[in-house]
């Protein structure tokens, strides 16, 4: 009787045991669970962690657009789409009479790329990943895909596969690739067919977008896919779930592809993997879902353009700025340049990419896999930003206060706690004031002394 008792229960843990691992298992193990094409199930699917630790890319805005270079790589639709009139005068002025948009394409000529000169900036940028535009609205692609006839870098222009190159030269400086890629396209005769359908049609969808982005999966096995022009189309249109629920399941790159939030009408901020919102958002609190700010250096365009002038391009201390505090309130920070047609990244882009990366050669301790704390913003001030690795609390100063001593509110203080600034050798004074919180004696320093020139890090061990 006992050991039927036994030999039940045995039983009863073993099919319980079976079952746990068919559905999934607790942290750590892999979880076998299949995806369905619906948002509840993906929504559900663990973002992977590399992700989140990797806390700063840089984005690349490169196409046929960077050869008039001109206003912003939306210049085929100011200029055909809305026929706005400084375009058309544009045109008039420097082209000949009857010069089509698709005529810039052999002038997109990437003479002077060099993927591992471009590699070896964006390392030195301290970028733990880079995302490309394989195919802008305009619909060129970046590669050779078989799809798009006649309107493809390896036809036309650089007669080369700038993003199997890139790729090829960013992994072997081990940072993750991130594939670009604009659901619709302007000017494409089926997309503007199934427009007029009242997109009941998928005529575009069956014939480009998906076998396209089927292509750059199983092609170049991309660690992201930055999805966008999706705002005109629900994400029925676009067939979104169902390549969501391949690429989770069954792709090549299926436990370590993460994806944003463009895959339909009202998606964005709503489904899919991490959340972009819209371009340049930064939350104002903590929010409750992993999500990325991208921005451009060049304020007013994210494609190369001649007309670029200084008062557009973001400070050092704008950039690094934004990169503390969206890694402060738990995004990552995509940082955006745009290339020329000759493959040249300008200098004050090389510039302002140098300083992100000589910043983060001193604090990147403060930055890379940390999580937020439980302040963001200190009360007492707005400039001074937390992040945290385990116990340890960093308080990024944005901003010297006048006396040269920092008061904290939010830190409470311990038998054992220690301040240092990242960058210095030995610890910090400090003391415990009533009112006005932890009170830490910055150091006086000859300028040239300081790690760094702006947003220093202070790095609290021993507080709660
Ligand atoms: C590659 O990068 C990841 C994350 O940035 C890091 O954890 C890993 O140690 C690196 N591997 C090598 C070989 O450098
Ligand atoms: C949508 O995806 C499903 C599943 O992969 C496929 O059977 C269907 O043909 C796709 N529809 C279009 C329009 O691509
Ligand atoms: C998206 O939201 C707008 C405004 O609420 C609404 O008019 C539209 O029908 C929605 N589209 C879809 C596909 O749900
Ligand atoms: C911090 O807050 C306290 C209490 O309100 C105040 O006395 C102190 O001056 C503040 N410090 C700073 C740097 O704002």
């Amino acid at each position: 009787m006992r050991w039927q008792v036994v030999g039940l229960t045995l039983f009863l843990l073993l099919v319980l045991g079976a079952a746990k691992s068919r559905h999934g298992s607790r942290r750590g193990h892999r979880t076998y669970r299949r995806y369905t094409p619906d948002w509840t199930s993906l929504d559900a699917r663990p973002l992977p962690a590399w992700y989140d630790e990797a806390k700063f890319g840089v984005f690349v805005h490169w196409g046929v657009y960077s050869v008039p270079a001109w206003g912003s790589e939306w210049f085929w639709w100011h200029w055909k789409g809305e026929h706005q009139v400084l375009y058309e005068l544009f045109m008039r002025n420097n082209y000949p009479p009857g010069f089509s948009y698709a005529d810039f394409g052999p002038q997109f000529t990437a003479t002077f790329f060099d993927p591992e000169h471009w590699a070896d900036l964006f390392r030195a940028a301290g970028a733990r990943y880079v995302v490309l535009t394989t195919k802008h609205h305009e619909g060129f692609t970046n590669w050779p895909s078989p799809v798009s006839w006649n309107w493809n870098s390896q036809d036309v222009g650089p007669h080369r596969d700038l993003v199997g190159e890139l790729g090829t030269a960013l992994r072997k400086r081990n940072m993750s690739y991130g594939l670009y890629h604009s659901l619709l396209e302007w000017f494409h005769p089926l997309y503007l067919l199934d427009k007029k359908n009242g997109f009941k049609t998928q005529y575009f969808v069956s014939s480009k977008t998906m076998p396209e982005l089927y292509d750059l999966v199983n092609r170049y096995k991309p660690d992201l896919i930055w999805s966008d022009g999706e705002w005109e189309c629900p994400d029925t249109y676009w067939n979104s779930t169902n390549f969501l629920a391949w690429l989770y399941n069954d792709s090549p790159v299926k436990d370590r592809v993460v994806v944003n939030d463009r895959w339909g009408q009202n998606c964005s901020c709503h489904h899919g993997g991490f959340y972009n919102c819209q371009d340049k958002y930064m939350p104002g609190s903590l929010p409750n879902h992993k999500w990325e700010m991208c921005t451009s250096i060049d304020k007013s365009s994210w494609g190369y353009r001649r007309n670029m002038v200084m008062a557009s391009i973001a400070s050092e201390e704008e950039i690094i700025s934004e990169l503390v505090q969206a890694v402060s309130l738990g995004g990552n920070y995509l940082l955006n340049i745009g290339p020329t047609k000759d493959g040249v990244i300008v200098p004050i882009f090389q510039e302002r990419l140098l300083a992100v990366g000589n910043w983060l050669s001193i604090n990147g301790e403060a930055i890379y896999a940390s999580k937020p704390w439980r302040v963001q913003a200190d009360k007492n001030s707005t400039s001074v930003w937390y992040t945290s690795k385990g116990p340890d609390v960093y308080a990024i100063l944005l901003q010297w206060p006048e006396n040269g001593v920092l008061s904290l509110a939010s830190p409470t203080t311990t038998s054992t706690t220690e301040v240092k600034m990242l960058g210095l050798k030995g610890n910090l004074k400090w003391s415990k004031d009533p009112v006005q919180g932890l009170l830490i004696s910055l150091p006086l320093l000859a300028p040239s002394d300081f790690p760094v020139k702006y947003a220093w890090t202070l790095k609290l061990t021993g507080v709660e």
